[in-house]
């Protein structure tokens, strides 16, 4: 009999445990996802961090493909949600799209920390006490990105190849309405002019997949156009596109400079090579450590970033931001 009720003791106690979705072994279940399984940068960087450092940190981690479609996005926290993880890590499709998911989380009492794609809705973060960003500020990336840019502009006369002061580019853009994309246009851009020196635009296309198959078929086509010779500059708002843009040229026989962002291994070995002028570290590594700790935190109730380096935004984005980094010809050894 006392058996009996020690058992059925046990099994109560155990059983809000379930319900709140902790596994037999007490890890902490996170529901993970990717926006685009196909994206490089997410894929190469991101996605192997999230996985070897939840072991490190001994977090039960699942993480599904988004496909690309904020549709499928939702129908994938649903599923999280229906199996009581702890705490989801989310990777937004749409960055105009956070409030749904947010309201999910909010709805079923689980934290949330969005990470790399920041919510673009004013205010969003506002609305629920257990929500926070992982990502960089993305203005950063596009000012180094110029500086860089002009740096390389003033010290090589000949690359204004019609010699009338003005840079002539053309750029890559990346996901329309996405944070980084938007800023790197901007910033990357207003550098020159900041510098003094003049700009003009001679193609500019958006691709929502940030792919390097975009890149050279945008840039083939262009070198193919009218304004082909015109070209004096590249402008790659991610390396992804960059390596198409790359490829382009060198079936077209024809030398620009090309610069991107995220410093993959395969953009360090382009500078190596001289196909490339520089890109900007996206420290794809340290956004995944930093949506861990607070994700295991706030799993546990604690302070999101107890015991961690990571700090947070004041301003009412609730954001941790991991600097970007210049790489250049003559550092870019420092990154492989
Ligand atoms: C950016 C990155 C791009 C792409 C994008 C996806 O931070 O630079 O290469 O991965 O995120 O949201
Ligand atoms: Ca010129």
């Amino acid at each position: 009999m006392k058996k009996v009720l020690l058992t059925a003791l046990i099994i109560m106690m155990a059983l809000p445990l379930f319900a709140g979705g902790q596994q037999e072994d007490g890890a902490i279940e996170v529901g993970s996802n990717i926006y685009s399984f196909q994206d490089n940068f997410m894929n190469g960087v991101i996605k192997p961090e999230l996985e070897s450092y939840s072991e490190e940190l001994g977090l039960d981690l699942s993480i599904v493909d988004s496909e690309g479609q904020q549709a499928k996005l939702n129908d994938q926290v649903d599923v999280f949600i229906t199996k009581g993880v702890d705490v989801l890590a989310i990777n937004l499709v749409d960055p105009a799209s956070a409030g749904s998911i947010i309201e999910k989380a909010k709805k079923a009492d689980i934290p949330l920390i969005l990470f790399n794609k920041e919510a673009t809705e004013a205010g969003i973060m506002g609305t629920y006490d257990k929500v926070w960003y992982v990502g960089t500020n993305s203005a950063e990336s596009g000012i180094i990105q110029g500086e860089m840019m002009v740096a390389d502009w003033n010290a090589n006369p000949d690359w204004d190849k019609n010699g009338d002061g003005t840079v002539q580019y053309v750029l890559l853009k990346g996901e329309p309405g996405h944070p980084d994309a938007e800023a790197r246009t901007t910033y990357s851009v207003k550098a020159f002019t900041d510098a003094g020196i003049g700009v003009e635009q001679l193609a500019l296309e958006a691709d929502p997949n940030w792919s390097t198959t975009h890149g050279n078929d945008k840039t083939a086509a262009w070198l193919t156009s009218s304004f082909g010779n015109d070209i004096e500059i590249i402008i790659c708002n991610n390396d992804g596109m960059a390596f198409g843009a790359i490829n382009a040229l060198k079936a077209a026989n024809v030398v620009l400079p090309v610069y991107g962002v995220d410093a993959l291994t395969q953009a360090l070995q382009h500078i190596a090579d001289g196909e490339m002028n520089g890109t900007v570290l996206n420290d794809g590594v340290n956004q995944a450590r930093a949506t861990l700790d607070l994700a295991k935190n706030a799993a546990m109730g604690s302070d999101a970033v107890a015991g961690t380096d990571w700090v947070l935004d004041t301003d009412g984005t609730k954001a941790v931001r991991v600097p970007y980094v210049a790489v250049t010809p003559e550092n870019y050894k420092d990154f492989f």
